[in-house]
């Protein structure tokens, strides 16, 4: 650590201090754009409105300025066989002016205190592209590696989808052909129907059938974010800067699995994301996936994202739909730690967990 006198001091967030955590914000993201009402709106969704109870913010403030910023929203999570009220880290940063100070490392010991004033037993975060530069980082705050996330692909457009990952010319010249080639001989999805007697239907909202799918599965779970409807619809209806869509397969009484994803611009791209694919069986699962794959399609995206955890039925499920493993660099990261040694065990068992695109801040 540098030798910089300290001339700030670490306290918890007070009403009002939005406007200096979006200054903050600008500072460490300069080259976003910011529609301050949007940021808001998005803020008090993400800190204020979730069932689990407002977000546990630590800052550094310098004479009335926010200098450094770190954070949490609390989850109900299932760790073991327990609900377990957790946590997911998010938005660490500090003005490009302050760094090296010790800054987040002593706002994440103010944030510890204040959440386990609040009864908070565990913590994880997914490492972002941006922390990746740092290896220290999380080690210092007592995080340990816990679980990989890798992404997969389903190409739908090759052309578009190459012009996401590469400006070479002679691959943008052959590789379009070479996908199509690809996809016609090697990744030809399999076809896949649902049990007798269930079909498919679109939700607008997360409801009871919803909380009795995941009473039914979490069993296989050992670390997983508890789905239940609370957390869902927050998630991915309330959510005010994205559309998600919601399939449901199952009778009219009981569902047998969901899908949720969005089809959306990125960066002049349209983008499909399945955020999370929760299901009883993996054929259930591979029809949930190939309905988002064809929705997707018609919405004109040029490529879908997943996320597979290896040796999963999901992950298999992906795979015979056709989707590929991108680039290492792509796959998320999540550390993770807990404050008793029995939460501490189970988080530690990289088989445990469950995690979903939506489980992170990206999706
Ligand atoms: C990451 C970030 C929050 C660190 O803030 P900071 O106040 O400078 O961090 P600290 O001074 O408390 O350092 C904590 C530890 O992180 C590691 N670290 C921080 N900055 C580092 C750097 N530039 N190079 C290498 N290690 C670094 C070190 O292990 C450090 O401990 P040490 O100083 O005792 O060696 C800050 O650099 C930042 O805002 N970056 C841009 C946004 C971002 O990446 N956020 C993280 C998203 S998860």
């Amino acid at each position: 650590m540098s030798g910089t006198p300290r001339k700030w001091i670490a306290r918890t967030y007070r009403e009002g201090d939005e406007e200096g955590i979006l200054e903050l914000w600008k500072a460490v993201y300069p080259d976003r754009r910011y529609v301050p009402q949007d940021w808001l709106a998005w803020w008090r969704w993400m800190y204020r409105d979730n069932p689990a109870g407002m977000g546990v913010i630590a800052l550094a403030d310098h004479d009335g300025k926010i200098i450094a910023h770190t954070a949490e929203i609390p989850m109900m999570m299932k760790i073991g066989d327990a609900d377990v009220l957790a946590a997911i880290g998010l938005d660490a940063m500090t003005h490009p002016d302050y760094r090296r100070q010790g800054t987040y490392a002593a706002t994440v010991e103010l944030r510890r205190q204040e959440s386990q004033k609040r009864g908070i037993r565990a913590e994880y975060a997914f490492r972002s592209k941006f922390s990746y530069a740092y290896p220290g980082l999380s080690g210092k705050v007592g995080m340990f590696d816990a679980a990989t996330l890798p992404k997969v692909f389903r190409p739908l457009d090759w052309r578009a989808t190459l012009a996401t990952q590469t400006g070479n010319k002679l691959v943008m010249a052959l590789g379009p052909a070479a996908g199509r080639l690809l996809t016609a001989v090697v990744l030809r999805p399999a076809g896949t129907r649902l049990p007798e007697g269930m079909t498919l239907s679109q939700a607008d909202r997360f409801d009871d059938r919803f909380d009795q799918l995941w009473a039914r599965v979490s069993g296989r779970y050992r670390a997983a974010l508890s789905r239940k409807k609370e957390y869902l619809n927050w998630r991915y209806v309330a959510v005010p800067d994205r559309h998600y869509t919601i399939l449901a397969s199952g009778r009219p009484d009981a569902i047998s699995g969901y899908v949720v994803f969005s089809c959306a611009d990125a960066d002049g791209t349209i983008t499909g994301l399945i955020a999370e694919v929760v299901a009883e069986s993996q054929p259930v699962a591979e029809h949930l996936i190939a309905a988002a794959v064809q929705r997707c399609r018609e919405g004109k995206a040029a490529l879908v994202w997943g996320a597979r955890l290896a040796d999963t039925p999901l992950a298999a499920a992906y795979k015979r739909q056709g989707f590929i493993a991108a680039p290492r660099s792509k796959t998320k990261l999540v550390t993770a730690c807990a404050f008793s040694p029995e939460l501490d065990a189970e988080l530690r068992k990289p088989d445990a967990w469950f995690l979903q695109m939506g489980d992170s801040d990206e999706a």
